[in-house]
């Protein structure tokens, strides 16, 4: 029998995000959407991560009319998204009320498949989410974030696969967001999970240390249910292995990915300009494109590697990254591992980033940090320093319990604060979400309807 292999394309979100800095404006794909709903593929990943608040912040687009947009051009694949948890597409911790607002409300505007993961893997994290997905009828798919460190154990992925399927998951995902999961262990842990669940695994790696073509092959090997793969032209160092090459290869080794080639083409030579025009306008950094071994002992996801890049290149301290390379895992191992991944990554990023340029570790600590050392993220995978705790939180307590429970609803006072500014449940939701870059969205949007209007009047008279 012909095994079935499914193939996520994800080009519009976590190739857009790792290689571009998820800058990609909806122009840039709307006239190949209905081509790439011919493709074959199990899903595309078009939605959530970074996305939400890069067309808000950057793109000038509100990215619920963007997903809208989506779904009424890609009738018959899946589109899917990246959630976290109980931070849903922000940096913080939201209340239960708004991660269950959000969640529905992604499902009614067109979101098919969720993937949810919590930064540091903590199910209780992912709770709200996935019983929310599940209730509004979407495929919820737990994650496991993949990272190594004394205390991620082989036993700690396989106890968490099961958590998560008895927490009601359709599927589950294997998260390399690194790219630093090798063949071997890739292998051995997707044979683990398919002999322990019942439901789909799914895999999901960068091509960043080189690993990932030999590491999905594995997991496929292994009997995993799909992969994630990128179009070609958009493949390779942060990004992802190509859509191409695993199906070509595949085919030949007798898997059925129902992906077609032809359209696949296609699909890669409408992204060919857009990729030369990042290229060209420095968008694209060539350096994210090459395949950096270092991250096998450094760690740093793609996306997490080209924000540190743009953040020292805009204080022209680009000489200092190997400095906050080397910095980068001693504050993940201060603050008891946490997988490098949203918005964990952002918060080991940049106090690396200021150990390095202050000249003195600690001397300046974000909020986040801060209030992750409180206990407002979750539980760490491993202690936090006993220096950086004292340096955070002085002499201060850490929270004890669920903190989400003491979170008041943002919702209401979201949509009194917005008045007629915001027109939908969702435009409150984006303010909840990213209150400055959604106010600023918001009136603009206003302003312009205005502006619309007027225009109309005189056209009259
Ligand atoms: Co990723």
């Amino acid at each position: 029998m012909t095994k079935k292999v499914h193939i996520t394309e994800v080009v519009l979100r976590d190739a857009n995000q790792s290689q571009i800095a998820t800058r990609m404006p909806r122009s840039d794909f709307e006239d190949i959407l209905e081509t790439m709903d011919q493709a074959g593929y199990y899903s595309l990943e078009v939605w959530g991560g970074a996305t939400f608040d890069s067309c808000l912040r950057y793109l000038d687009e509100d990215p619920w009319d963007r997903l809208r947009f989506i779904r009424s051009k890609v009738k018959n694949t899946k589109l899917q998204m990246l959630l976290r948890g109980q931070n849903i597409l922000g940096y913080k911790h939201y209340s239960d009320e708004t991660v269950r607002a959000f969640v529905r409300k992604s499902v009614e505007n067109g979101i098919d498949i969720i993937r949810i993961f919590d930064a540091l893997n903590d199910p209780m994290n992912m709770a709200t989410a996935i019983d929310e997905c599940l209730k509004a009828g979407g495929h919820a798919q737990g994650t496991i974030c993949y990272t190594t460190s004394p205390v991620h154990t082989f036993e700690s992925y396989v106890e968490l696969g099961k958590k998560l399927e008895s927490m009601g998951c359709n599927s589950i995902c294997i998260k390399d967001m690194a790219g630093i999961m090798s063949p071997k262990a890739c292998y051995d842990l997707v044979t683990e999970l398919k002999k322990d669940l019942k439901i789909p695994v799914y895999v999901h790696s960068h091509t960043t240390t080189g690993l990932a073509p030999m590491t999905l092959l594995k997991a496929i090997e292994a009997g995993a249910d799909g992969v994630d793969t990128a179009i070609s032209i958009f493949s390779g160092g942060t990004s992802h292995m190509s859509t191409e090459s695993l199906v070509y290869a595949l085919e030949e080794m007798g898997y059925d990915t129902g992906v077609n080639l032809k359209v696949c083409q296609k699909i890669n030579d409408h992204f060919k300009p857009v990729q030369a025009r990042f290229l060209k306008e420095g968008g694209l950094n060539p350096s994210v494109l090459t395949t950096k071994i270092d991250a096998l002992n450094y760690q740093i996801p793609g996306g997490m590697l080209s924000n540190l890049i743009s953040q020292l290149t805009a204080v022209d301290k680009l000489d200092q990254l190997d400095k906050v390379l080397e910095e980068t895992p001693r504050v993940r191992k201060d603050m008891g591992y946490p997988p490098l991944v949203t918005p964990m990554s952002q918060m080991v990023g940049t106090q690396a980033v200021t150990n390095v340029l202050t000249g003195e570790r600690y001397k300046m600590i974000s909020n986040e940090v801060k209030a992750y050392c409180r206990g407002e993220y979750g539980k760490s995978p491993a202690p936090i320093s006993a220096e950086l705790m004292k340096k955070a939180l002085g002499d201060q307590k850490p929270f004890e319990g669920r903190f989400d429970d003491t979170i008041e609803p943002e919702f209401p006072a979201a949509k009194a604060y917005l008045g007629d500014l915001a027109e939908s449940e969702e435009d409150v939701l984006s303010y909840v979400a990213f209150p400055q870059q959604a106010e600023k969205f918001l009136k603009e949007r206003q302003e312009k309807k205005a502006l619309k209007v007027s225009y109309t009047i005189q056209e009259v008279q």
